[in-house]
């Protein structure tokens, strides 16, 4: 793919992470038995982490949909989050998953948390592919990660920089070429 001349390293192959991906739908299968769950993907991101991990849960799951946004064409959070598309189905009593693709500042999951919670749901849980410890700043971690990255710009894999490069196969590591002119 001629997207890859803008990518500095891969950090996880495409195997790689089917293989991961297949380890947190197990133990999602086995943490939610009998059950009723709703897989919450929040788009764009985690678009294609979710179609992937949704596929390995054996369980009757239903699934759902909500955007955000906070970063415009940047590689720093603005802090803000704006939500831009609500969920269609109702929650209440119903144990949710929020799907993710990195947890970064941990702001965006922070509000969309509470904001789900505030519907009484029996449960909320967070599943992201990756996890940024170092760009925390706020309390929050994920119940269920793939793999802990360091602090560098991510693309592919669904990540985006300004919408490009997320039908990239692998995650990896954007060329700071691109973002520093
Ligand atoms: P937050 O800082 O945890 O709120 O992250 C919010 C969103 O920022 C994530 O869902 C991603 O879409 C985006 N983001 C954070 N770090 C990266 C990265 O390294 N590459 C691409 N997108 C990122
Ligand atoms: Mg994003």
């Amino acid at each position: 793919m001629k997207l890859y001349k803008d990518v500095k390293e891969v950090l996880y192959s495409a195997d790689e992470i089917a293989q991961k991906v297949k380890e947190i739908g197990k133990k999602i299968t086995e943490d939610y038995q009998g059950k009723e769950l709703l897989l919450v993907c929040t788009l764009r991101g985690a678009s294609i982490f979710f179609s992937d991990l949704v596929r390995n849960i054996d369980l009757d799951i239903k699934i759902d949909f909500i955007a955000t946004t906070s970063y415009g064409a940047s590689t720093k959070t603005s802090g803000e989050v704006k939500l831009t598309k609500d969920l269609n189905t109702p929650i209440v009593g119903k144990h949710v998953i929020i799907v993710e693709d990195i947890v970064d500042s941990g702001l965006t999951l922070k509000y969309v948390k509470r904001m789900l919670e505030a519907r009484d749901p029996a449960s909320v849980k967070i599943c992201s592919i990756l996890d940024k410890p170092s760009g925390r700043r706020t309390e929050l971690t994920a119940d269920y990660y793939g793999f802990v990255v360091p602090d560098v710009f991510i693309v592919g894999y669904g990540l985006d920089y300004a919408e490009r490069y997320r039908q990239l196969p692998d995650i990896c590591v954007l060329d700071p070429k691109v973002y520093t002119k």
